[in-house]
């Protein structure tokens, strides 16, 4: 399976960030090797697919709803965002699920309408800093992966992120060894829900403080398959330097 490095952009970007993609470009070409998908924000979905034609670079959103149409003031559907050309939506993010009521329950029924529009779901999970003091990460993210993942998927067209909540956005980084134990663990949990042939076939993406300094060690591991990248996503020569280092 090829790498899969995937920038989110959150609420970042406007309409001169569509040059990113060509510069991107200009620094890495690698496109056998290693994957590369763009979150924007959602008004500069359509925008980025069209800038990135030509550039093998894929477009994702950053969220979306489970209905397919409606009076839901505010929302995009995973139908919408398809439309747009968009391959991928990153769903049930830590931002989300503190910040606007993503449970478990609805990352669910998001990754169900995000499979039914055609589209490849990037399902997040990850534990607070309590959970981790607590020793109870790989029970809590295994719950959350548990939960989070609709009763009719099957595996296929499906992207598992583990993002630590801690380590988003402050600098931090799990030990190699933490973030190798919980990666064996996710993959452990998709082989008992989907049998293992099902299961390696599955990006697990590490989010986090990833940055052109720690990406070579973590993207080494074995079954880390990616990075979900923020804030040195943003810059598009050091997202780049981490895909150059990208096994
Ligand atoms: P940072 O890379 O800024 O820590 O953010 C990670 C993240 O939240 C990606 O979804």
């Amino acid at each position: 399976m090829k790498t899969l490095i995937a920038a989110n952009w959150k609420m970042h970007g406007d309409f001169v960030w569509t040059e990113k993609p060509a510069a991107f470009r200009s620094m890495f070409s690698d496109n056998d090797r290693v994957e590369i998908l763009i979150c924007p924000p959602a008004h500069m979905l359509q925008a980025m697919v069209g800038a990135c034609a030509g550039f093998d670079i894929s477009i994702g959103a950053q969220n979306c709803h489970d209905q397919i149409s409606g009076a839901f003031t505010g929302e995009i559907s995973a139908q919408m965002v398809a439309g747009t050309g968009a391959s991928h939506v990153i769903l049930g993010h830590s931002e989300r699920r503190a910040m606007f009521g993503d449970t478990d329950e609805i990352v669910a029924a998001k990754t169900s309408a995000t499979r039914a529009a055609g589209l490849v779901p990037i399902v997040c999970v990850g534990e607070s800093r309590a959970v981790r003091e607590a020793g109870q990460a790989e029970e809590v993210g295994g719950a959350q992966l548990a939960n989070s993942i609709p009763e009719d998927a099957d595996g296929t067209n499906l992207v598992i992120a583990y993002e630590p909540v801690w380590a988003i956005g402050t600098g931090l980084v799990p030990t190699l060894v933490d973030i190798a134990t919980m990666h064996d663990h996710i993959r452990g949990c998709l082989a008992k829900r989907f049998g293992a042939h099902i299961a390696d076939t599955i990006q697990i993406l590490y989010g986090g403080s990833l940055k052109p300094s720690n990406a070579k060690d973590i993207l080494a591991l074995k079954d880390v398959s990616g990075g979900l990248i923020g804030g040195a996503g943003l810059e598009m020569d050091s997202l780049a330097a981490i895909a150059a280092v990208a096994p």
